[in-house]
């Protein structure tokens, strides 16, 4: 394959659309794999040859012989959490070395950030946002207010003395809280990470990945969270701190937006959010826990139990239309096998108004209008042939097309690399 596009896979929804798999899966059409947000807040699972992994901030494409991963430049990466990562990679796959590229312009995530997420979120008690704590709101603030550190700073003689000025200036805000930390230990670990980290190759990402463009490379950008987490456009403030649609890829790459080419659009067969904040379709029912016990609904990052709710039109066709979506993949469908019933929300209802868009006003009673489909009631994980599928999960597909306007080109019928049925 050659192009001189860059493709884009992301999720839709509040995140965990099972990104991981579906980079993993598409890795082998591939040269370059790229992260372009986000960080160590992700947890992207990947499973094979009977084992599962998880990764943070390293491309999904990482395991895959002859890949290239670049970690770009609006990524946020926290020292320990990669090396750890690092570290675990290279005890099953051998060492990663010249397979990881990083861009010397991706932020550093300062144990001091990680407290200055701990106690804004703990300040704000019931309104906290759920964030995962890895500090990843305070690195992009210092981001976007041109006070952080950066990969490339790591090689500077002047690097201690810019942590220290840093790590002081978040001692004051910090003072500001009623909150006792300690973070000896970790900044130990960090600075001993910092170190480690510098047998990789710092890289302008951009030069790179625009060389490879030039030259015809299929490169392949990953996506972190979630349209629905977008920093602007996601159920604001229970968002995350970057831009997780198409338009990241372009700041948080250097590529222009005519570079861009599919778009790969991930979502479940249902729909979970992990932290606080609107979930219109959520359920509270047993039919919500069937949900989160059958689709191991707990987060990779954290652990925590995903909240579970019936797949949201009105939202998905909203994160479809702001991405740019070109073709969608259907994940988890495996996890509605045994539903008698299956629902969509096609509408909301605020207020006794009816809106068939996703509106600002999200964070209000909204009443969720339903389509009901009948289940299929058969353990569709071992099949690979789409016209193998019963005619429920068709019709179900149908429909989410037209409702959509884009063609549904993979379903995921399980967790594996193989389980996977492509049209
Ligand atoms: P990501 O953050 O988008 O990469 O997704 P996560 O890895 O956080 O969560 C997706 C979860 O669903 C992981 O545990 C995957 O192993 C699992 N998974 C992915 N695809 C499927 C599927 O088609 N069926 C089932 N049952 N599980 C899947
Ligand atoms: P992947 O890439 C699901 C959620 C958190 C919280 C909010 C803000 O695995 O899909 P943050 O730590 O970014 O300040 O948290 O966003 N969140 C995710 N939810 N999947 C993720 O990543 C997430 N990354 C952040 O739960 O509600
Ligand atoms: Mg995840």
């Amino acid at each position: 394959m050659k192009t001189n596009k860059i493709d884009v896979v992301l999720g839709l929804q509040w995140g965990d659309e099972g990104k991981g798999k579906v980079v993993d899966v598409l890795t082998p059409d591939y040269k370059v794999i790229a992260r372009f947000q986000g960080g160590p807040n992700a947890g992207h699972s990947l499973v094979f040859g009977g084992d599962g992994f998880v990764l943070h901030t390293v491309p999904s494409g990482i395991f895959r012989k002859d890949s290239v991963n670049v970690i770009g430049n609006g990524v946020v990466i926290d020292p320990v959490i990669l090396m750890d990562e690092i570290r675990a990679i290279e005890q099953k796959a051998g060492d990663i070395t010249g397979k990881l590229l990083i861009s010397k312009r991706a932020h550093l995530i300062l144990p001091t950030h990680r407290m200055l997420d701990a106690a804004s979120e703990a300040s704000k008690g019931k309104s906290k946002i759920g964030s995962t704590l890895k500090g990843i709101g305070p690195t992009y603030m210092d981001k976007t207010g041109r006070n952080g550190l950066r990969i490339g700073d790591i090689l500077s003689p002047e690097f201690q003395n810019r942590y220290n000025a840093l790590k002081r200036k978040h001692f004051g805000l910090l003072s500001q809280y009623d909150f006792q930390f300690d973070i000896t230990d970790y900044e130990k670990q960090w600075m001993q990470a910092v170190e480690d980290l510098k047998r990789f190759q710092f890289i302008e990402s951009e030069l790179v990945i625009n060389k490879y463009l030039d030259e015809g490379t299929p490169i392949l950008a990953e996506g972190a969270q979630g349209s629905m987490l977008d920093i602007d456009f996601g159920t604001y403030p229970f968002v995350t701190s970057s831009n997780t649609m198409t338009a990241g890829v372009c700041t948080g790459l250097g590529v222009a937006p005519n570079r861009v080419g599919k778009v790969i659009g991930i979502f479940k067969a249902y729909c979970t959010r992990v932290g606080s904040g609107p979930f219109p379709t959520e359920l509270f029912d047993e039919t919500g826990e069937s949900l989160r016990q059958i689709g191991h609904e707990f987060g990779a990052t954290t652990g925590r139990p995903r909240r579970c709710g019936w797949l949201d039109l009105v939202a998905l066709k909203y994160a479809v239309m702001m991405n740019g979506v070109s073709e969608l993949i259907m994940m988890k469908a495996d996890v509605l096998n045994t539903f008698k019933t299956i629902k969509v929300a096609t509408a909301y209802e605020i207020g006794g108004k009816r809106m068939d868009y996703f509106p600002f006003e999200s964070g209000e009673e909204v009443t969720p209008v339903y389509k009901e489909f009948p289940g299929w009631e058969s353990d569709i994980c071992d099949v690979r042939n789409y016209a193998d599928f019963p005619q429920q999960l068709k019709d179900y597909i149908a429909f989410i097309e037209s409702e959509t306007g884009c063609p549904v080109r993979i379903i995921s019928v399980g967790p594996d690399r193989e389980a996977i049925v492509v049209r």
